[in-house]
């Protein structure tokens, strides 16, 4: 396996437990947490999230470094100015705003604290639910991009 082709594995691998993940959490586990499936809901949500955000944290270490990577090997830097190739700004984009999040955000505990501290928990909850949705369809619209655009198609 050339480097080029150990770049696309790793990014490939590392956007799939990401987003995977985020699909589960969206799909999965916030509509059961909301149908009241459990006794305290925060304290479950903090235990998957304990578990789950360091994964996350290293999924888009590995898919930013392979990225940049692949940018360079493939002299692709032009792109980022072309309008056909708007999913590489996208998945830029994308990837900056869970940067933020994960790495800045998500560690001062301001998602959870205006989770707890919100006047009004049910919309609060629904806000977040809402969040995480929006980030998931924005996250599969640019993957299926990437995928088909890199590709020539
Ligand atoms: C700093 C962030 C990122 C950079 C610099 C980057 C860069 C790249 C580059 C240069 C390619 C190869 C394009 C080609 O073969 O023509 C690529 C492929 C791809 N990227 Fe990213 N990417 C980043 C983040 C992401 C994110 C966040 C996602 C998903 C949400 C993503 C999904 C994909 C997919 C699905 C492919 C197609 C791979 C293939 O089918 O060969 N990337 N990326």
């Amino acid at each position: 396996m050339t480097l080029l082709g150990l770049a696309i594995a790793v990014h490939l691998l590392a956007v799939v437990w990401w987003i995977g993940g985020l699909a589960f959490v969206t799909l999965v586990f916030l509509p059961a947490l909301s149908a009241d499936c459990a006794d305290d809901p925060h304290a479950l949500l903090s235990a998957i999230e304990r578990r789950f955000a360091p994964q996350a944290r290293i999924a888009i270490l590995l898919s930013g470094l392979s990225g940049g990577y692949l940018l360079w090997a493939l002299g692709a830097w032009p792109r980022l100015t072309m309008l056909h190739f708007w999913w590489v700004d996208a998945m830029m984009g994308y990837w900056l705003l869970f940067f933020v999040m994960l790495f800045i955000v998500e560690p001062s505990g301001l998602l959870q604290r205006s989770l707890l501290v919100n006047r009004n928990p049910a919309r609060a909850w629904q806000r977040f639910h809402r969040l995480h949705a929006v980030l998931l369809g924005l996250g599969v619209v640019i993957i299926a991009a990437a995928a088909a655009g890199s590709h020539g198609f």
